[in-house]
């Protein structure tokens, strides 16, 4: 079995899909395993670490992928890079699907099996494997750190002889994974920290980390949760009642850090113009689901702009702006997943097209677009 990393081909993406850590231990399944020359040394890991871990390392891509039973990456491949595959290769990454799921058509007429490891389901087992948690995790953190960074003021209070500095106040809208690693990092950077969500499941968590819960908790919140944790779209209804309750409260806050998703829907508006204008100047705010097309109106993909003296900061790929941890808790991500793909006896792939993990995340197969998501977007064909 051979297994393929080539370097990343986006300009903007760090991360890099295997660390020595889980070179060594693919070489222990039964890989032998290539990696592209240069592929870590965004997440500063040199060729030689990966070459130390018992990998080859090779000049170009091609020579990386051409005869790799299994291609790992972080983004999804061009179809022109698919071209260069192998026939049948197993592709696993991050494959975007929610945001581009026509591109499949075209990769799966390479003939490559895509997976996407954004589609795995939220089961025990899979947790492990669990990419979006992986990922979520170090950009609810790193959105704390980028909205100090502009901050003009300290974040903890501090009592000295010339007086107090007063402690921040952060609020943080939408407390998933991403969401309560910011506040447990607020906190720990000393500031006030609130928190609001739709699931109610989330009041607890919030609580726990000793921040303190902003919603309006209706009947409708308290049956907000689909039976796999996610966040549903609410009513209109909901949304004005809430955006009420919230617009006082973010009017009296210094950072404002939002991380609400719902999977396949674009990301709901929460902090509207007119609320951005209520803060004061120097408050700054972080949109995390800007790349699905915003929590903010205001905020704009890659950029930090300044509305009325109100930064709104819209990094996109946030986990990618702490790259060497993002890739290594994403590195194994993908090996606890491969390590399921492999029949460890008889060292060969041995994928059960029927395993419920298997089925939730393959995308193409045989030639063909096979999963429902993608059927809308391709019509089931490639
Ligand atoms: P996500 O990234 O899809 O969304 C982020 C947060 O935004 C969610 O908490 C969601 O409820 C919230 N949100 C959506 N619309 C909102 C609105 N209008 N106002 C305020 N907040 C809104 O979700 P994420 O972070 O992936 O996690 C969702 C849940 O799944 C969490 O409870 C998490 O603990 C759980 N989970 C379960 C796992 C498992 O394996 N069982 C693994 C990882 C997470």
């Amino acid at each position: 079995m051979k297994l393929g990393v080539p370097a990343e081909s986006a300009k903007d993406e760090a991360r890099v899909a295997a660390t020595p850590e889980t070179v060594k231990k693919f070489i222990a399944l039964g890989f032998k395993v290539s990696v592209q020359a240069g592929a870590g040394e965004r997440s500063r890991i040199l060729d030689k670490a990966y070459s130390d871990a018992g990998a080859t390392i090779a000049k170009s891509a091609d020579a990386v992928v051409k005869d790799a039973d299994v291609v790992i990456k972080v983004r999804r491949p061009s179809a022109e890079e698919a071209a260069g595959y192998k026939k049948g290769a197993l592709v696993i990454g991050i494959m975007d699907v929610w945001d581009d799921a026509k591109a499949f058509g075209a990769i799966a007429k390479t003939g490559v099996s895509a997976m996407a490891m954004e589609l795995m389901p939220r089961i025990t087992r899979a947790q492990v494997m669990d990419v979006l948690s992986s990922q979520a995790n170090l950009a609810g953190y790193r959105a704390v750190i980028d909205a100090a960074e502009v901050f003009d003021r300290a974040m903890p209070m501090m009592m000295t002889a010339a007086g107090t500095v007063s402690p921040a106040k952060v609020f943080v809208m939408g407390a998933g994974v991403a969401g309560l690693q910011a506040i447990a990092t607020a906190r720990r950077l000393g500031g006030m920290v609130t928190a609001t969500d739709v699931r109610p499941a989330a009041k607890e968590q919030v609580a726990s980390l000793g921040a303190k819960f902003v919603a309006v908790e209706d009947e409708e919140f308290k049956q907000a949760e689909t039976a796999a944790g996610y966040a549903k779209e609410m009513s209109d209804a909901y949304k004005k009642k809430q955006a009420e309750l919230v617009a006082s409260h973010i009017a009296k806050q210094d950072i404002v850090i939002t991380t609400a998703l719902i999977p396949g829907r674009p990301a709901p508006v929460l902090v509207s113009k007119e609320m951005v204008e209520s803060m004061a100047p120097g408050s700054v705010i972080v949109d995390l689901a800007v790349e699905r097309g915003g929590n903010c109106p205001l905020s704009k993909p890659g950029r930090v702009i300044d509305h009325k003296g109100v930064r709104i900061i819209g990094y996109t790929n946030v986990a990618g702006r702490v790259a060497a941890s993002a890739s290594g808790l994403y590195a194994r991500n993908l090996y606890a997943l491969i390590e399921t793909l492999v029949d460890g006896e008889a060292k060969k792939l041995a994928v059960d097209p029927e395993d419920e993990i298997v089925k939730a995340i393959t995308l193409t197969s045989g030639g063909k677009c096979v999963h429902p998501l993608l059927d809308a977007a391709n019509g089931g064909k490639a």
